[in-house]
């Protein structure tokens, strides 16, 4: 057995929505495992400030870009950008996502499906759904030119496999019309990701590439201790995830350690939706 299979050492890792919660995560993640992190996110001085954290910390050599992933020459000149000062793409994290506030204007609440306006259907489906094709078309494309291939991962969710329990939204004394909900779109995108990952897996697979998919739970990040406390019961390990918790199976997915994984969807989510 290779005891180094798990490292990245040298590899050109690109991770959309870097700058955001998870993004984060995912880049130490890379660069702890000798992976160079190619950060994008919107704001140029996000990334950098992660960037110059990165090499100081792991002793790599991240750099990051403002790309917006739903803007198709934004990607194109991208591509010719890091290939020009990297020579070359390994793997791709296609992680970003629009975070859109579960908002009211305490007449009606616009998570809501009745309420829900097609300008924001657009706007989640052309980052998530859209942006995540633009990805895989241009940075998918320029791995698939590797003699020896790469790794694409696609960020899920557990709500990519089941649906939303709206009754964990749920305010007390408040009538329906105001009642949060999770959007539809978010169950639209993380299951149109299942099945961009299952085709993206056959699709340059004779050029070495595979693609995966890891659908993780939520992660405790400050919520509500009634929202805890309520989810948690869904859960068999009972608690939500740790923000550092989907780092294995990422470096895992990117890395000779999964050589021979390819389409798979890899729920990371306590066993919620074993149950
Ligand atoms: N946080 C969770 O509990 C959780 C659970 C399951 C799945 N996920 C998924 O993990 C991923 C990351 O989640 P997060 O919590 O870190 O979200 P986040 O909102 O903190 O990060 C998303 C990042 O994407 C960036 N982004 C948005 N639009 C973009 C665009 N057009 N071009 C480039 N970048 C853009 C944002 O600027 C942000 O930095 C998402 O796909 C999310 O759905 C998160």
């Amino acid at each position: 057995m290779k005891k180094d299979m798990f490292r990245l050492d040298g590899k050109i890792v690109v991770i959309t929505g870097a700058a955001g919660f998870l993004g984060r995560m995912h880049s130490e993640a890379v660069a702890s495992f000798g992976g160079i992190p190619i950060l994008i996110d919107l704001e140029q001085s996000n990334v950098d400030d992660l960037a110059n954290e990165l090499n100081e910390k792991y002793n790599v050599t991240s750099c990051g870009y403002s790309v917006d992933i739903t803007n198709e020459q934004n990607i194109k000149d991208n591509v010719k950008l890091i290939t020009k000062d990297f020579g070359q793409i390994d793997c791709l994290i296609n992680n970003a996502a629009n975070n859109p506030k579960m908002e009211d204007d305490g007449q009606v609440n616009f998570s809501r499906l009745e309420n829900f306006t097609l300008e924001a259907w657009n706007k989640d489906v052309s980052i998530g759904l859209t942006g995540t094709f633009l990805c895989a078309k241009y940075y998918g494309f320029q791995i698939s030119k590797n003699p020896n291939g790469g790794s694409i991962v696609n960020i899920s969710s557990d709500l990519g496999l089941i649906a939303p329990d709206q009754r964990l939204y749920a305010k007390k004394n408040v009538d329906l019309h105001l009642q949060p909900v999770k959007p539809v779109t978010y169950s639209v995108i993380k299951s149109g990701l299942i099945g961009l990952t299952r085709y993206l897996s056959t699709y340059w697979i004779d050029q070495n590439v595979r693609c995966n998919a890891i659908c993780p739970g939520g992660v405790e990040n400050g919520q509500p201790s009634d929202f805890l406390n309520e989810v948690s019961l869904r859960i068999p390990m009972k608690r939500l995830a740790k923000s550092h918790e989907y780092q294995g199976t990422l470096v895992w997915m990117l890395s000779d350690a999964s050589s021979y994984l390819n389409g798979a969807i890899v729920p990371v989510d306590g066993g919620r939706t074993a149950w």
